[in-house]
Order: C-alpha cells, then sequence, then structure tokens
C-alpha cells in the first residue's frame, strides 16, 4: 500500500511531462534567472567539422578525471588515441580533493601530475578543458567559476579562472610542452562534438552525475542553460527531495538536477526505503539492510543499476538477501525514481525545442552524452517513450558517448 502511494507521487502523466515542459520554456523565455536558469554565453560557435589535429583533454566532470588524446582527422571523424581516468577522492589513501580539507592549489597540482604522466616529455601538446560545473565564460581559454555543484567542496576555487588555475599547477611542475588553449562546460562540449560528427545539432545535454543542456540559438551561438538550476512550483517534489536539497552542500540550488541526476537518485532511493521500511513489517533478511541505509549517501547510482538489472540488491559491493516481495518493491521504487528522471529530463528538451522552433517547421537533434543515458536500464528508453507519448515527431535523440572530451578537442582547435 505504501509502496504504491509512493510511486504514485513520483509518476508523471504525459499532461504534466508537457505542463512541466511550458513551464521551462517560459523560463528561457524570461532570460538568465527566470526559474534558475543562467542562460551563459560559451563564446564558441558551431564548428566546420574539418578542424583537424591531436589534442590532450581534460575531462573534469567531477569527482572523476579523465585525460584523453583526440585525433580529430578533419573529415567529421574522431579518434581517442589514449586515455586515463583519475578519481579524485581517493578513500584507501584518505584523500579526497572534492573535500573542504582541499584547496584549489591541492586539486590542480594533483591535476598537473596527472598530465605529466600521461603525456610524452618529447612532444608538444594542446590542450582543452571540459569543465562540468557552472562558469562565468570570460572567453574561449578563460572561465570564472561560479559555483561547486555535485557535492564538491574543494575550498578557494570559485571566483577564479579555472584555466588559470590549471596553468599555474603546469607551471609549478615546470611543464612547458603543454599550452592550454580552450575551457567550456561539458553541455557545450557535447553539442560541439555532435556539431563536428553530423552538422545539424541543435541541443546538447549530460545526463550523468550531473545534469545541465545547451543550445544552437539563431544567431550561432551555444548557450549553456544550466538547466539543473531549474526550479518551479509545477515540479514534483516529494518529501525525499526536500529532504535531499535539506542536507545537500548548496540547499535551494540545482533542485531540477537534484531529482534527475545520477549524483542524487542513490541518496533519493535510500530516503525512499527508508521511509518505507519504517511502516512495513520487514523479513530478518532486510533488518541488516534497514540499519545501513542509516548513513547518509551509502547508495549510488550503480546500486540501482544493478538492481534494476540484476535484480539484487547490494550496495558498494555487499548483498542484501531481502524478501521477494521487499525486493519487487525496492525494485519498483527505483524504476519509478529513474522513470520520473527521465520525464523531467525529457520535459526540459521538450521546453528547449518549443523555445527553439515554436511552430515546430524544423528538424532537432539532441545529443546526450552521460552515465545515466549510456548505462541506467530504462533511463534512455523512457525518453524515447516519453517523447512517443507525447507525439514529438520532429526531435531526434542521438547518443554522444565521450563527446564532452571531444567537443573540449574540437574547441582547441578552433583556438588556432
Ligand atoms: C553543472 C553543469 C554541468 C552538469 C553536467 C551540473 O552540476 O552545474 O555545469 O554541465 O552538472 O555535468
Amino acid at each position: 500500500m505504501l509502496a504504491t502511494r509512493l510511486i504514485e507521487s513520483l509518476s508523471m502523466s504525459p499532461d504534466k511531462v508537457l505542463f512541466v515542459a511550458d513551464k521551462f520554456k517560459k523560463a528561457l523565455v524570461g532570460g538568465p534567472s527566470a526559474c534558475g536558469l543562467k542562460l551563459i554565453d560559451s563564446t564558441f560557435k558551431k564548428p566546420s567539422g574539418h578542424e583537424q589535429g591531436e589534442v590532450l583533454v581534460l575531462d573534469f566532470g567531477g569527482t572523476n578525471l579523465r585525460l584523453l588524446l583526440v585525433e580529430l582527422k578533419g573529415n567529421r571523424d574522431y579518434r581517442i588515441v589514449n586515455q586515463h581516468v583519475a578519481n579524485l577522492r581517493q578513500p584507501h589513501s584518505g584523500i579526497d580533493l572534492t573535500s573542504e580539507s582541499a584547496g584549489a592549489e591541492d586539486l590542480f597540482d594533483y591535476i598537473a601530475g596527472e598530465v605529466e604522466h600521461f603525456i610524452d616529455a618529447g612532444r608538444n601538446y594542446q590542450l582543452g578543458q571540459s569543465f562540468s560545473f557552472p562558469t562565468r565564460q570570460i572567453n574561449s581559454n578563460s572561465a570564472i567559476l561560479l559555483e561547486w555543484t555535485k557535492e564538491i567542496k574543494t575550498r578557494s576555487a570559485v571566483g577564479r579562472d579555472i584555466n588559470g588555475l590549471l596553468r599555474d599547477a603546469l607551471q609549478r611542475r615546470r611543464i612547458t610542452n603543454v599550452t592550454v588553449k580552450a575551457i567550456l562546460n561539458d553541455a557545450v562540449g557535447t553539442l560541439l562534438a555532435a556539431a563536428y560528427k553530423c552538422g545539424p545539432a541543435d541541443v546538447g545535454s549530460i545526463c550523468g552525475t550531473g545534469h545541465n543542456s545547451c543550445y544552437l540559438d539563431s544567431s550561432g551561438r551555444l548557450i549553456n542553460i544550466e538547466s539543473g538550476n531549474f526550479f518551479n512550483a509545477v515540479l514534483p517534489v516529494t518529501k525525499f527531495d526536500r529532504l535531499l536539497d535539506r542536507s545537500s552542500i548548496n540547499p535551494g540550488k540545482q533542485r531540477l538536477e537534484k531529482m534527475v541526476a545520477g549524483a542524487y537518485l542513490g541518496e533519493l532511493f535510500r530516503l525512499t526505503m527508508l521511509d518505507m521500511a519504517q511502516d512495513a513489517p520487514v523479513s530478518e533478511g532486510s533488518k541488516r539492510l534497514i540499519e545501513k541505509l542509516t548513513t547518509h549517501s551509502c547508495i549510488d547510482a550503480q546500486d540501482i543499476s544493478l538492481l534494476l538489472e540484476q535484480k539484487t540488491f547490494a550496495i558498494g559491493g555487499a548483498h542484501y538477501a531481502l524478501s521477494a516481495r521487499e525486493l519487487s518493491a525496492a525494485e519498483e521504487i527505483a524504476r519509478s525514481l529513474v522513470e520520473r528522471s527521465a520525464r523531467l529530463v525529457t520535459a526540459t528538451y521538450l521546453g528547449i525545442i518549443g523555445f527553439l522552433d515554436p511552430h515546430r517547421q524544423r528538424r532537432h537533434v539532441i545529443t546526450i552524452d552521460g552515465s545515466l543515458y549510456e548505462k541506467m536500464p530504462g533511463f534512455a528508453a523512457s525518453i524515447r517513450n516519453t517523447l512517443k507519448d507525447v507525439c514529438s515527431q520532429h526531435i531526434e535523440l542521438h547518443s554522444g558517448k565521450d563527446y564532452s572530451g571531444i567537443g573540449a578537442a574540437v574547441a582547441a582547435v578552433m583556438q588556432e
């Protein structure tokens, strides 16, 4: 009974999707600050598709950092020559560069060290950075961090030029063969890569640890919406969303992102499960689980993927033997949270397209990068189905795996 009520509170009818879409469109019409949207001019325009060269890319997505060597072939094709992933949180050594105990210099010194290991000392590189946080874009090579999102708390970075911090750290390490050429938001990178690869792309989006979208405006500028910060009374907010927001690093901010993104789905699931467990009789096997559920942020999006894919309940690799009923209730809740996320994201896409083309006269291509879109069972299908439900014929969805990084390579070459 209780699970049914919870699930109902998470469901969104096609009409509700259209209602949210309309509010999102109105917020875009309203301009910067309407309902939290930032609408930042990225200073980038569409590439020609002929950009060519080998570029070192720093993809700063969140707690994970990727270094890529990307070859742009100049004919809309590319190849990832080499890559390396580093984690800014290393629990075994007690290092957490995303916490308040670390300063911006510590963070970028670590990044410069990773760059040094990744490159060959004997050759020169051009670097493009994809940076997945809200910035004020000064120009194509300079962006000031407005605030951290996704629970990152590193000190003394807000208000500073991110490529400047990187450049200084490279200098401290005496790395003289890397020239920092460009910085851009990951959603903007996704749209640049999509335009490089196949031309007619007008929306780029990230559905991963965080969420954001950007669009190509009628004058050819790429605008970073910072849609994760959207908030409006029309959003189907539950008491779990409010609880999560209150205990986050930035209460009142990134409210849409906190309802949809991978960084938060696990915590929403934990809060929902905990609430349900309090009223329902529980099996012996799940008592251990309930105890575990009292730990803040103990569940992540991968645990949810596993539950939906393999019907196993595990938290960070530790399995919990639930009764068949409990397992199916847990699965139902996870599925509903993923479905709500996909429907909300779809509503924003409809809002963007409605804003760009009110009479729906053109074909539109939305390119999406990010782990949620790529890996979460049911997420991508739900976006497609929701678009079908509301009859949006002119909208094509493309998967843009690795596109945020490819876009940073394109951006760096565009500066030559
Ligand atoms: C940030 C955006 C970013 C998105 C996806 C959000 O938390 O505010 O700038 O594009 O995450 O990574």
